[in-house]
């Protein structure tokens, strides 16, 4: 097979924004608890923080982590989770069904996320909790003295405030199985009364409305992220969606091609925000953007014993799984001018690129092409061009049983490309399960110079796995090319994820 990539630094999207490089840890199975945070873990610090696993999430870079939920937060109460460790009693945990300890809170976790140089990101509690405990947790957060809930920090021994820019109004509110599901309506009026609050307590804070997680049949997506768009315009910075996909009916190709769908409902989204926009009163405000605030696969670990408790959501991820997150990273970068956060759900543990025991950890596939992105994608999306065979699904399920869909022209390629201080970096995912892509490369700007670095994240067959002492799919460094003229060759080896960076 023959493709062509053309590279032109004047066709551009947009800026990346470093925050779609962010993770989630939410109190669900061992994400926290055997996960980041293991106090009686000889491999712990004196904060009780897994050192192995903190190294592992220090080299992935994420810029932003949400916490402490996901579903769980819709019944949590903040305070439960500070002040003296003897003093916290433990809660019935509703959504996960188990015993929440909580040892670890507000302060651990900010504890934790200024440890790995990552930003917080809070989601309140919009299910079975106000308003105003909504407008505490800020000033518990955010304020550095006077009243009562700043003084309250102090005394449990954090004297500066955390200043805490980015809060969600709530997760997936949308789904009835949310604890305190709202209707559209409900919702919009609920945010923005919590927003009232919570931006009067601390004025410059950063709010995500819950746009849609439910494309379940019988729901109604549009309408939902209408009506946050129309109703909550003046009031909030982001919209986040979720997306979850699997390849329940083993096709790959089906699956391969699951990125697209998150790609459609982008662009669907980014026209209801500029319609909102038009009657918008924002000041000197940026538009809303997109936060993908929660995306991964995840259809293993999805029912009965595998999803509850303790070990819930532990997925074992393959390769088809890995190059489905890099087409996710891919398609962020071809919406940069929209999506400006993006966290892969989980961290550790729970749908995560980190899995422990109590003796180790390893990295799971779906590591590496984060890893890349985080490390080396930056700078101006551009525009590429890109011509290369295509094919076709068939309608099918998303793996969660939600929505079907049909997409025909799949290329076999999926591209992204970026533009930073003289280096291009192509994001290149072939998506054949047999056959290498071989492909001209074109500069429409003039010549190449210098090498291109090559990484590629592949593995014997699509179906390899990591596992504890066994790492198949990982990043390999390839020989450089030596790069001249305008045009460089390179044949993209079958089911594979390479980045090429070079001048
Ligand atoms: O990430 C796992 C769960 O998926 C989250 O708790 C919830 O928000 C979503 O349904």
């Amino acid at each position: 097979q023959n493709a062509r990539i053309k590279i032109d630094l004047d066709r551009t999207i947009g800026e990346v924004d470093p925050h779609i490089y962010g993770n989630f840890v939410e109190h669900l199975g061992r994400c926290v608890y055997g996960g980041i945070y293991d106090p009686d873990n000889k491999l712990s610090d004196k904060n009780g923080f897994r050192k192995d696993v903190m190294t592992a999430v220090q080299n992935l870079h994420p810029t932003i982590i949400r916490y402490p939920g996901g579903n769980f937060v819709s019944n949590y109460n903040w305070l439960d989770g500070v002040g003296p460790k003897s003093e916290r009693v433990p809660r019935l945990e509703l959504a996960w069904y188990t015993l929440e300890p909580n040892l670890f809170g507000t302060n651990e976790f900010m504890q934790y996320v200024r440890s790995v140089n990552a930003e917080p990101y809070f989601t309140v509690n919009m299910g079975t909790g106000t308003i105003e405990e909504a407008r505490r947790w800020v000033e518990y957060c955010n304020v550095k003295d006077g009243p009562y809930y700043a003084e309250l920090r102090k005394k449990h021994g954090f004297p500066e405030p955390w200043n805490i820019t980015y809060w969600s109004l709530g997760n997936e509110m949308d789904g009835p199985w949310q604890m305190g599901h709202l209707s559209a309506e409900d919702y919009v009026k609920k945010a923005r009364e919590a927003a009232k609050l919570m931006v009067r307590t601390s004025p410059g804070i950063k709010l995500v409305a819950a746009g849609s997680s439910n494309y379940r049949a019988g729901a109604d997506p549009d309408h939902w992220n209408q009506t946050v768009l129309t109703e909550l315009k003046d009031v909030i910075d982001y919209i986040a969606i979720h997306m979850y996909v699997g390849n329940p009916d083993s096709n790959y190709y089906n699956f391969i091609a699951t990125p697209l769908v998150l790609e459609q409902r982008t662009k669907i989204i980014k026209g209801m925000i500029a319609q909102a926009m038009q009657t918008a009163s924002r000041g000197d405000r940026d538009p809303i953007y997109i936060a993908w605030d929660e995306y991964n696969v995840w259809y293993r670990a999805r029912r009965g014993a595998s999803a509850t408790g303790r070990n819930a959501l532990e997925e074992k991820y393959n390769l088809e799984d890995a190059l489905v997150i890099a087409e996710f990273l891919n398609a962020f970068i071809r919406n940069a001018d929209v999506v400006k956060m993006a966290n892969l759900a989980q961290l550790v543990n729970v749908i995560a690129p980190i899995f422990t025991n109590e003796n180790g950890m390893f990295k799971q596939t779906i590591y590496y092409p984060l890893q890349l992105f985080a490390n080396h994608v930056s700078g101006t999306s551009l525009d590429v061009f890109v011509d290369c065979k295509n094919y076709s699904t068939e309608r099918f399920n998303l793996g969660l049983g939600e929505t079907t869909a049909q997409l025909s022209k799949v290329p076999y390629l999926d591209v992204s490309a970026t533009y930073k201080a003289g280096e291009v970096t192509l994001c290149v995912v072939n998506r054949n399960k047999e056959e290498a892509i071989t492909t001209d490369i074109l500069s429409q700007n003039g010549a190449f110079s210098g090498t291109f670095e090559v990484f590629e994240v592949n593995g014997p067959d699509i179906k390899s796995g990591n596992d504890f002492n066994k790492e198949v799919v990982k990043t390999v460094e390839k020989p450089a090319i030596n790069a001249s003229g305008n045009k460089i060759m390179y044949s993209f080896p079958p089911h594979s994820f390479t980045m090429l960076k070079g001048k």
